[in-house]
């Protein structure tokens, strides 16, 4: 089974409650969704190997540690994952960006996948898919399963915020996939949204509806 990380350290939890505030406005919503993102990625790329090198320091000759060979790769799910891509970006600027792009039916829930766009060496790459909210959990399993149809085979999933029913469908299709997340919430209400959560994040992002 793949292992289930809540990032908690208080920054993140203190900008989590300003972003499910529904007082908080699009810009605000936005600036600190990409904040966030950025304190994730540091916790999501713990565990990226290092290899010795040399350096000369003003004083002496020293061995340092660089991150080594493995490449990653960040995958938002559209709309909203894109709003997390930029904080990320911030610490990890070599990474490489493909998009999928989902929508869930409001009537079924059912995800329909409308684009797909890998970086061409995906299959050699850690990727990362990153969505704000894990509800159903619908969506993050079939932008994962489109990225092994594909062969990739290194994935970690990437969220703000959880539903309890959203890790378990994730857990059970791809157990093989680390959960990472702001907060895992109560439950999934009846029309399929996270409580408490934050309501819409593409809306709230982007200001729609
Ligand atoms: C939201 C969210 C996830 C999905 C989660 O996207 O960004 O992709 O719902 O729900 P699930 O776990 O039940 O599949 P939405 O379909 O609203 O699209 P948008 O990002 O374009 O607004
Ligand atoms: N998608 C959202 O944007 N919010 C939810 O609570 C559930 C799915």
């Amino acid at each position: 089974m793949g292992s289930l990380t809540i990032c908690d350290h208080p920054l993140i939890q203190h900008k989590l409650t300003h972003i499910r505030d529904k007082e908080t406005n699009t810009k605000d919503f936005r600036e600190l969704v990409d904040e966030v993102a950025t304190l994730m990625a540091y916790e999501i790329t713990r565990d990226i190997p290092l290899e010795s090198v040399p350096v000369n320091t003003p004083v002496t000759e020293a061995v340092g540690k660089v991150i080594s060979g493995r490449m990653l790769g960040l995958i938002p799910v559209l709309r909203a994952g894109l709003g997390m891509v930029d904080g990320m970006l911030k610490l990890i600027p070599a990474a490489k960006v493909g998009h999928i792009g989902l929508y869930r039916d409001p009537d079924t829930l059912i995800p329909a996948e409308y684009y797909v766009n890998l970086p061409a060496d995906a299959t050699q790459r850690m990727l990362i898919v990153i969505d704000p909210m894990l509800a159903t959990g619908g969506s993050a399993n079939a932008a994962i399963r489109t990225l092994k149809q594909r062969g990739c085979q290194q994935i970690k999933l990437m969220c703000l915020i959880a539903a309890p029913e959203g890790v378990a469908a994730v857990q059970k299709a791809h157990p093989d996939v680390d959960i990472f997340l702001a907060a895992l919430d109560e439950r999934l209400n009846e029309h399929g949204y996270i409580v408490p959560g934050l309501g819409d994040a593409g809306d709230r992002m982007y200001g729609t509806k």
